[in-house]
């Protein structure tokens, strides 16, 4: 029988993991099957844990689960654990083992723009579970600054404290979005205004030399105003290859090129 994957989540049916974890394995020449998989809100645990019991042998994770995989799981990586998300689990010496991809496919997704993160200052526009999911992985990449605006800029400044002693080599500041100024190498909107269809205002005074939307496939007012600029732009989709082939590398021990499927 073939392996078999799945990537779960509410909803799922706009999920692409499935068609990309079908052109990898054709790439690299690994036989599997991945399927969307439907949980209900009150039934994720039961779900997964049928998954494993019938030989699945590996699952990616999406809205709204990725924290509940966190608390499932009896081993994670370190970027897993700064996270507190999950959004890849295999099952190994009979334990769920988890890891978080996001942000090293962030940093893949840029790696193939030849965006460098190494030495830049940082703008982060939001303050929730995407941003928590990328910090790490870019300062470990190189960023030497990360300033985190939020609409409320309490959780920015929770999500500093809270992270700050895990990246000791950056400096992490919060703000308020009402304060936002000065002068970025890469700004990145990690709200979700543009997947509700809300418009987010930059002020004229804010400098940025590149601009990532990490939401994928909706129309974005942030990127709009950096075009506007003459700035370098992307949106998500270099990010969601990213993060699916890290976790291929992960339960295939091997990694196709990013840029083969951009
Ligand atoms: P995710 O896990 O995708 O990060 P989340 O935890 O719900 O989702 O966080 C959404 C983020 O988008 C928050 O930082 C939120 O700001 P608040 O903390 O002030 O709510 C931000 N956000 C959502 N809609 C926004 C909007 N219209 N303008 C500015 N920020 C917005």
């Amino acid at each position: 029988m073939l392996k078999q994957f799945a990537v779960i989540g509410n909803p799922i049916e706009q999920s692409r993991s499935p068609e990309l974890h079908h052109a990898f394995a054709e790439k690299t020449g690994i036989k599997l099957h991945y399927v969307k998989r439907f949980a209900e809100i009150d039934a994720f645990e039961a779900s997964v844990a049928d998954f494993f019991r019938h030989d699945g042998s590996g699952m990616n994770v999406t809205v709204p689960f990725k924290e509940r995989a966190f608390a499932l799981c009896e081993h994670f990586s370190e970027r897993a654990k700064i996270a507190k998300a999950v959004n890849t689990l295999w099952m190994q010496d009979g334990k769920l083992h988890g890891d978080n991809t996001d942000g090293q496919g962030l940093v893949e997704a840029m790696n193939a723009l030849d965006w460098s993160l190494k030495n830049t200052d940082i703008l982060m526009i939001g303050a929730g579970g995407a941003t928590r999911g990328v910090i790490y992985p870019l300062v470990q990449a190189g960023a030497k600054k990360i300033v985190i605006a939020n609409r409320t800029r309490l959780k920015a400044e929770n999500l500093v404290d809270d992270l700050k002693d895990a990246v000791p080599e950056a400096e992490l500041k919060a703000c308020g979005l009402d304060q936002l100024e000065g002068q970025f190498d890469i700004v990145i909107n990690a709200t979700s205004a543009s997947l509700s269809g809300d418009a987010l205002i930059l002020p004229e005074n804010l400098m940025f030399n590149h601009a990532y939307e990490m939401a994928y496939g909706k129309p974005s007012s942030f990127i709009e105003q950096a075009k506007a600029r003459g700035v370098p732009t992307s949106e998500g989709y270099g990010m969601l290859v990213g993060q699916a082939i890290e976790a291929f590398g992960i339960w295939h021990g091997i990694k196709p090129t990013l840029k083969d499927f951009l």
